[in-house]
């Protein structure tokens, strides 16, 4: 597990401790590292993924662990299979930039939500510096099938950067910038806040996964300058552009939850509502 799983397991977890049995699921969970982990941890853990073509083993190693089918649902025809209503959070980290269709996702996503539902996601914005998939800093940005961009993806791998470089190098830039063209949809962090806005009320969460992995750093010292607004300021939108976007966000709900963790921005839940709980990171 890495550091978003080990996050997103926390928030879970301090979830749990309010509600205890919340069911939690992981879209786009792909091997479930997660829900393994949150099941033995005693969370109403469970994962759906479609399993998209670029990883076919994900699927076989599931089936081995005798965890597809039950805990882990494959997402076919668009829908997650699970009942309306039947969770209390959804977590995602790196799958909303491989989303083609985030309207019919989100409905979905807002479906199997109970109402005051939240969903917690963790994936990069078109604004992001550095391409992920091909470690090519701006090529998203370019052209799809541009000779410009061709052209640039191979100086740039032919002077040491991109990722899994064991292939031949034309063959490389053809691979990662065809994986790129069919696999990855970056939308602009203003269209995400709309596409989300029309089923949840939305906020960023980033300041507090920055002190999370701050804590966890050799920087931890720097943890307590996130209270100047100027400094947080800069070390999120740093974060945004160098890494990804955290976005939380709330299923409308009539009655107000009686316990809210900490972590929620209290713009999604109102002044009034008591705040419970501290997400304070597992010093371990
Ligand atoms: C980069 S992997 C991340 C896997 C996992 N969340 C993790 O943190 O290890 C992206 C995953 O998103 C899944 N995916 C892509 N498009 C999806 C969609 N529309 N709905 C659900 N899952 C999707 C892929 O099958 C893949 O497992």
């Amino acid at each position: 597990m890495d550091v978003n799983h080990h996050y997103l397991l926390q928030l879970a977890t301090e979830l749990n401790d309010l509600r205890p049995g919340a069911r939690i699921l992981d879209y786009g969970c792909g091997n479930a590292e997660i829900v393994e982990e949150g099941r033995k941890k005693g969370l109403n853990f469970y994962g759906a993924d479609i399993f998209y073509d670029p990883n076919p083993e994900t699927r076989i190693g599931l089936q081995a662990r005798g965890l597809l089918g039950d805990q882990v649902r494959e997402i076919r025809d668009g829908r997650i299979p699970f009942e309306d209503e039947s969770f209390d959070l959804v977590t995602s980290n790196m799958v909303f930039e491989h989303v083609e269709d985030m309207v019919a996702v989100l409905r979905e996503v807002e479906r199997v939500l109970r109402p005051g539902g939240l969903v917690v996601a963790l994936f990069p914005t078109m604004e992001v510096w550095r391409e992920a998939h091909t470690g090519l800093p701006f090529v998203h940005w370019m052209r799809p099938n541009s000779v410009y961009r061709r052209n640039y993806a191979l100086i740039l791998r032919a002077c040491g950067f991109g990722t899994f470089k064991t292939r031949p190098l034309t063959k490389w830039v053809g691979d990662l910038l065809g994986y790129l063209d069919r696999y990855v949809y970056y939308r602009p962090r203003n269209v995400v806040t709309e596409l989300f806005s029309a089923h949840f009320s939305v906020d960023w969460i980033e300041r507090h996964h920055v002190a999370y992995r701050l804590e966890r750093s050799r920087l931890r010292f720097c943890k307590r300058l996130l209270n100047f607004p100027p400094f947080a300021w800069f070390a999120t939108a740093a974060f945004n552009r160098l890494a990804f976007v955290g976005l939380v966000a709330r299923k409308p709900s009539d009655v107000e939850a009686a316990h809210i963790p900490a972590w929620v921005p209290k713009k999604l839940i109102g002044m009034s509502v008591p705040q419970v709980g501290s997400v304070e990171p597992d010093p371990s």
